[in-house]
């Protein structure tokens, strides 16, 4: 397995109760970070983050490897995300410190209706928003990345696109790739696979998954590279979309030749805030992650988590409750904004995490049922809320400036940072592992199942396990709410760190943690992404643990504060750069997966 050819260290010692418990206790093992002085490229896959590199080594910068990084991906981890999806991007321009956020999420077509997953009871039919044509959102990858690329890339776009069309057309060795991740994804959708012929003939022999050793051949998406690399508009307007809009009229799937041409990706503001001397800055909704990723920051607020140690008791179950309020609030209020009002401000303001810290009893966990979203009412006090100065205008201001598995399947993220400290954090995806299952003929795309995200009916969890009400419902031309959290952090205006992960409803308290190991306790890049978490999404009422993640005694504490500890199989595949003190890079991709970071 590619894990182990990862260089590995183990954390052996943990301070908890005060009290030393040794490797045998709780032991984790953390891979060793890249460190480089001028570019670096992290993806889930080493061709990928190879496919960037190249560009950085030929004059590109970060938005040109970027995209030539996330083409790469869509064709080595067909199952995660692609072409036939969607995401999120938000980029540092080194020069201002500006950061921008790009949507080029799904949208729902227009034909698509609020009822459309009902049975004449009004129950959800099972599978309906999963499996299949009629789970299918109009795509937004293609759009998204020449919509960047245009704007801010260097290098010629047909050249972003080339070392994609290589590894589908000469193809890549399977065995290099398959992990629990893919395997996972490949033998939990292998029935919708096989149900649709186009995909598969590209993804088995007679029905098998390719093996180990075998060369994985996409031609169809070579040849759709190539017509994207020509004219990316084929995509929405020619000979791509007129295959698309067939193949969906043909099989029931909703999206037209309209939805198609009429497909715009939107730049958004960044939601950002505050927290210790450093500004946090994520995606806004039709995510709920920055909003959230910020909240529950703010509720940990200037709690000293480091004097109490990594994974103290009372820092875990801090965090677990933050989360609940967080999930609670994602649960009522989030939803596309282009359709509903999203309290945005409100949310992420210090003054509400206050009100809602004060809620927090530290010796006894709320069961989900005592976790309200915020009331309407309370939530307007903070209507008025004004962005607090930032860190670097507070300094100015007071002249203080002396002092210098079975990981996630679905879903990829890509951290880039280039010699001009540009930085690009691009979270995509299918949604669940291969997405709906289905490939058009003659295009090698593998579609989205991202209809899933909405909610189907008011409280009805989706594969995820969240919930959503009228905020999320469905609506033509409406975007599904999202959970991915592409973050970048800046100090003094000047790039800290970027990071980003997969793993749907757990990305965002993924986030909280990876920042937290690095602003907070001073962990490399490795370690920060490899630490052993915690995930808390207030239903189901379940504090999710990984194996060997936490220590007998923290366990036994979390349990009779009354949080409901559950283990599972580790979860996320996540990574970062983080820039040092000496300007330097150091990057890495997360232990549970088989990604890599490549730099110079
Ligand atoms: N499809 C998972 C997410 O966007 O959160």
């Amino acid at each position: 397995m590619k894990i182990l050819n990862k260089r590995i260290r183990v954390a052996v010692t943990y301070f908890s109760f005060g009290i030393i418990f040794s490797s045998q206790i709780a032991s984790a093992a953390f891979v060793s970070p890249l460190r480089t002085k001028k570019g670096m490229v992290v993806s889930a896959n080493h061709l990928g983050s190879d496919a960037g590199l190249q560009m950085l080594l030929h004059g590109g910068n970060a938005v040109d490897a970027a995209v030539a990084t996330t083409f790469a991906i869509s064709v080595v981890e067909p199952f995660s995300a692609g072409l036939g999806g969607g995401g999120f991007l938000l980029m540092h321009q080194g020069k201002t410190g500006e950061i921008k956020a790009l949507d080029f999420r799904e949208r729902a077509p227009i034909k698509a209706t609020r009822k459309m997953y009902l049975d004449q009871y009004g129950k959800v039919r099972p599978n309906l928003s999963v499996d299949g044509y009629l789970a299918v959102a109009t795509p937004g990858t293609v759009a998204g990345l020449y919509e960047v690329h245009q704007k801010y890339g260097k290098l010629p776009w047909k050249e972003a696109i080339k070392p994609a069309i290589a590894l589908a057309q000469d193809g890549f060795i399977v065995s290099r790739v398959v992990t629990p991740r893919s395997m996972s994804a490949y033998q939990g959708r292998k029935q919708s696979i096989l149900n649709n012929p186009a995909a598969r003939v590209i993804f088995t022999r007679n029905g098998e998954f390719y093996q180990p050793g075998e060369r994985l051949v996409q031609r169809d998406l070579a040849q759709t590279l190539t017509e994207v690399a020509k004219n990316p508009q084929s995509f929405y307007t020619g000979n791509i979309a007129r295959l698309i809009a067939n193949d969906m009229a043909k099989n029931g799937g909703l999206i037209t030749l309209q939805d198609l041409k009429s497909y715009k990706p939107i730049w958004r503001t960044p939601v950002c805030g505050n927290f210790r001397s450093s500004r946090v800055c994520s995606m806004p909704p039709p995510s709920s992650g920055g909003v959230h990723l910020l909240q529950i920051l703010n509720i940990i607020g200037d709690t000293d988590l480091k004097s109490l140690g990594w994974h103290h008791p009372d820092a875990l179950h801090l965090m677990a409750e933050a989360m609940k309020i967080a999930y609670a609030d994602r649960s009522e209020y989030l939803g596309d904004p282009d359709f509903v009002k999203v309290p945005v401000q409100q949310l992420i303001s210090p003054g509400y995490a206050k009100t809602r810290r004060a809620e927090i009893i530290m010796d006894r966990a709320k069961p989900s049922t005592e976790v309200k979203p915020a009331d309407k009412k309370m939530l307007q006090r903070f209507i008025s809320w004004k962005p607090t100065p930032t860190p670097e205008r507070l300094r100015a201001k007071v002249g203080a400036l002396n002092s210098p598995s079975h990981e996630s399947p679905e879903t990829s993220h890509i951290s880039v940072v280039d010699g001009q400290r540009n930085a690009v954090s691009l979270t995509f995806t299918i949604n669940l592992g291969f997405g709906a299952g289905v490939v058009t003929p003659k295009t090698g795309i593998v579609f989205n199942n991202e209809m899933d995200d909405f909610a189907a009916a008011p409280g009805v969890a989706n594969a995820f396990g969240v919930v959503g009400g009228d905020a999320n419902a469905i609506a033509p031309r409406k975007t599904p709410l999202s959970s991915m959290t592409p973050t970048i952090v800046t100090e003094n205006n000047r790039l800290r760190m970027i990071a980003g992960t997969p793993g749907g409803s757990t990305i965002i308290t993924q986030l909280v943690q990876v920042i937290l190991n690095v602003l907070e306790y001073n962990m490399d890049a490795g370690a920060a992404v490899s630490a052993p978490r915690i995930h808390h999404q207030w239903r189901p009422d379940e504090l999710r643990t990984e194996p060997f993640g936490l220590d007998p005694l923290t366990l036994q504490e979390l349990g009779r504060r009354g949080q409901n500890v559950k283990e599972n199989a580790p979860w996320g595949n996540g990574n970062a750069i983080v820039v040092t003190p000496d300007g330097g890079l150091e990057g890495a991709a997360d232990i549970r997966g088989e990604g890599a970071p490549r730099g110079f």
